[in-house]
């Protein structure tokens, strides 16, 4: 097992490192308390080649390995949670699944702007009574000869104003459960498409939720990814890849809150001496290290699977369940450290903390991921 990182992850990892400090860091708290969405700083991601990270140069990607998207995501959510995910569902929910999926000219029509970051990408499952149960689609594209017509609703869509391509998962064939179900790329400005209000998140308030209406929408054919009847495993799959990202978030939001709590902890004194010197908050400092250590492992040994073409569908389930609940233990500690201080803005980790909830429920509960986990040990 080799543990070191190449010159050209840690330059990837750095550069992340600078332009979180520099160009997320400075409004972070206020964006999200005004519920901004970072336009400015996803085009500044985008010019850095961390929209489309692990898409290939011929598709205007950048040819960057998973090792290094989880070293990017770590940095920047570290900072900016909400700008992680704005990055991790173009990334790993709508441009890989492009690339893996897609025909080719599907790729050189949707896949290239998005990995240039030039356009934004959402991808569309959860529904207001089919969140978890992804199977349970409601939202019908029916097959017209050579077209479907979609009509339904789509609900906590991550991205649903700011993007312009959108990848539909929606039921053909109800008889046929998941094997009638369609993965469609849907451009957001087709006549019957209608956005919900902005969702009031308690946390991750400036990336861009809402839910999405389809009335009579009218997809080409030719917009279908895959087969036929793919539609529910290309969503699974794409869902494997998307763990990775959401993981690596949940490990930055818990380093980014370990290292302002370790900093306070050597400032501040109380009974005489800093508080980092008293056991009570040495041994929680220790607990947060270690479980940040673990959920960092998790995310490198799914990356690195997946970078060696092996099977990393489990390796994902347990880096999102292991990474998003301690991200929850971590942040909870962080604020606990700071005491009055950190249940304040202006000390980010309660930002940190709440955006630390989230993980533990998009793209999969922490629940979902223990169905995942426990059906594969059941079923070996
Ligand atoms: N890869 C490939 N195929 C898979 C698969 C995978 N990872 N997981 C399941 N499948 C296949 C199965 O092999 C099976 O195929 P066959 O019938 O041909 O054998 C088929 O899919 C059905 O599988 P299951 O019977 O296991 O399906 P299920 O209905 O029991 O559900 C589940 C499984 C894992 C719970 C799934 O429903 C799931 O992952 N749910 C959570 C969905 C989710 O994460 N939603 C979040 C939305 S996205 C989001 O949050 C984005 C955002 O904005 C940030």
């Amino acid at each position: 097992m080799d543990f070191t990182f190449s010159e050209e992850q840690l330059m990837i990892r750095d550069a992340a490192r600078d332009f979180a400090r520099r160009e997320l860091l400075p409004e972070v708290n206020y964006r999200d308390k005004h519920a901004i969405f970072p336009d400015q700083q996803v085009k500044a991601l985008a010019e850095l080649g961390f929209m489309g990270m692990m898409v290939s140069p011929e598709y205007d990607g950048g040819g960057m390995d998973t090792i290094s998207y989880v070293l990017a995501m770590e940095e920047i959510s570290k900072v900016d949670a909400a700008a992680g995910v704005i990055m991790s569902v173009n990334n790993s929910l709508v441009c890989w699944g492009l690339e893996i999926y897609g025909t080719e000219e599907q790729k050189q029509k949707y896949l290239k702007p998005l990995a240039r970051g030039e356009k934004l990408g959402a991808f569309l499952l959860s529904e207001p009574e089919a969140g978890s149960d992804a199977t349970s689609q409601r939202t019908t594209a029916v097959d017209m000869g050579d077209h479907y017509l979609l009509n339904g609703t789509k609900n906590w869509i991550t991205n649903a104003n700011c993007a312009s391509i959108y990848l539909v998962i929606a039921q053909t064939d109800r008889e046929k459960g998941h094997h009638g179900i369609n993965a469609l790329i849907v451009e957001k400005y087709t006549p019957g498409i209608t956005l919900g209000p902005h969702e009031e998140k308690m946390g991750m308030r400036s990336s861009d939720t809402h839910s999405v209406m389809f009335t009579d929408v009218v997809v080409p054919k030719e917009n279908r990814i895959g087969e036929d009847g793919f539609g529910f495993k290309f969503a699974m799959r794409t869902l494997d890849g998307g763990r990775i990202g959401i993981a690596s978030q949940a490990l930055g939001i818990a380093s980014g809150a370990f290292e302002r709590a370790l900093q306070y902890s050597k400032e501040r004194k109380a009974f005489g001496k800093p508080i980092s010197q008293h056991q009570a908050v040495a041994f929680k400092l220790s607990d947060m290290a270690v479980k940040i250590e673990a959920a960092r492992y998790f995310c490198l040994k799914a990356a690195w699977l997946k970078d060696q073409n092996q099977n990393y569908g489990i390796a994902s389930a347990m880096a999102k369940q292991y990474a998003a609940d301690s991200a929850m233990e971590v942040t909870t500690e962080a604020v606990q450290i700071h005491g009055g201080y950190g249940y304040v803005a202006d000390y980010h980790v309660e930002r940190l903390m709440r955006e630390a909830k989230l993980t533990q429920i998009y793209e999969g509960t922490s629940e979902i991921q223990k169905i995942v986990i426990s059906r594969s040990l059941l079923t070996e």
